[in-house]
């Protein structure tokens, strides 16, 4: 099965019973028993329920594995991971470009009982060579990684890794499994804030953890349950009807990604544009090699001060003011205060996330409005500029 037909159709046939072609929410919470002990496979929903069963058979057959865990938010499913894998006096390797919130719960919920978190530059081989350990017990990376759309060797990365018996940690939120699989590189688990691409449409937030080795994904599941971070069928069904034009979406948030990186690559009030799918983007090889496309993100760093930067973001057309990305209404936004606001002024400044840095998340609108709205703002922004240094008239 093709990928585009596994988002329509794995885990999702027509309702047994009625046969609804869309699939009913099951909002239940318990099950009734035809004698104690003996159900339909439904015991109670934090264990399991139909909706959100449907939803893990699509998660895992898109990241072609046979294990997938829905959790109420991606940090839940990160949160899972953690649990189930780090002890006191273990180490975790993550990228300097991290999410700020895998960034926060590792370096304030993980670290004071004892995990040791080793911030490196994981795009560079040598770095993490040196950082893996005997007592490495996960190696978390994300490619592209947030919000600077550096790229991961994923492939390098595992072999790392697993010479020295640690688990390879793939956050695959931007790329989606639709560009990239992180699975057939050698990662051991791979995690989704579900609430971006895979649900698609800004309404719900959730998150999911899959993993191919049943041993691997066992202390994972058990701790779904067990911890109770569970989304509502609700949410669940919101994802399954988003997750169904998955492909369509994603070529469409790259083209409009393309266009974008096109039209503010060179322009004089841009200092630099990220964008894995340019030529002078330092892992553009990389990503032509493990990625099926380059993805729907673009960061930039504006030419100015952070009050420009900040009046850019704050007064474009179609990019909404907003955190999150993935949806199909575009979104803009500005790490250093909203996204990223987590990670200390000094710590930015040393992982190069700059204060005049934006991230756009171009949605499935028309790439001329998203391009010409970008422009707009640019060339405002020098109009501004010129006026505040013209010579006043009464002064001539
Ligand atoms: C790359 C990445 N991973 C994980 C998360 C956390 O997901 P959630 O907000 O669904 O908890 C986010 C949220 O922005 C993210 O961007």
């Amino acid at each position: 099965m093709k990928f585009a037909t596994k988002t329509i159709h794995a885990g999702q046939p027509s309702e047994p019973e009625t046969g609804a072609l869309v699939a009913p929410i099951f909002q239940t919470s318990t099950y009734e028993q035809e004698e104690p002990g003996r159900d339909k496979g439904f015991s109670y929903s934090r264990t399991n329920n139909p909706t959100r069963q449907r939803l893990e058979e699509v998660l895992a057959a898109l990241e072609g594995v046979p294990f997938a865990a829905a959790f109420a938010s991606g940090l839940a499913a990160e949160n899972a991971v953690l649990q189930a894998y780090l002890r006191p006096g273990d180490e975790v390797i993550i990228p300097l470009d991290v999410y700020g919130g895998t960034y926060r719960i590792l370096n304030k919920v993980y670290q004071p009982i004892g995990i040791v978190v080793r911030q490196i530059e994981t795009g560079d081989l040598d770095a993490v060579q040196a950082a893996i350990g005997k007592k490495t017990r996960l190696v978390w990376i994300e490619s592209p990684t947030n919000p600077r759309l550096l790229i991961n060797d994923i492939a390098a990365i595992s072999k790392l890794a697993h010479a020295s018996g640690a688990l390879v940690v793939v956050d695959n939120t931007f790329a989606t499994p639709y560009f990239q699989q992180p699975f057939q590189l050698g990662a051991d688990i791979v995690v989704h804030s579900v609430t971006k691409y895979l649900a698609g449409h800004s309404d719900t937030i959730q998150g999911a953890a899959l993993a191919k080795d049943p041993s691997v994904f066992e202390p994972i599941k058990f701790l779904q349950n067990a911890t109770g971070a569970v989304p509502s069928p609700f949410d669940c069904w919101l994802t399954l009807r988003g997750i169904k034009t998955l492909e369509l979406r994603m070529q469409r948030h790259e083209e409009n990604a393309t266009a974008i990186a096109n039209a503010l690559n060179g322009h004089p009030l841009v200092k630099r544009v990220y964008f894995p799918g340019l030529a002078n983007h330092p892992g553009h090889a990389i990503a032509q090699r493990q990625m099926s496309g380059f993805g729907g993100m673009v960061s930039f760093e504006l030419n100015g001060t952070k009050e420009e930067v900040v009046e850019f973001a704050s007064s474009r057309t179609f990019f909404a003011l907003g955190e999150s990305l993935g949806g199909v209404k575009a979104l803009i936004c500005h790490p250093a205060t909203m996204t990223h606001a987590s990670i200390p002024a000094e710590a930015r400044a040393e992982l190069g996330l700059s204060d005049a840095l934006l991230r756009l998340s171009p949605g499935c609108e028309s790439a001329d409005d998203l391009v010409e709205d970008l422009l707009n703002g640019l060339a405002q922004l020098e109009r501004l500029r010129s006026s505040k240094t013209a010579i006043p008239a009464t002064a001539q």
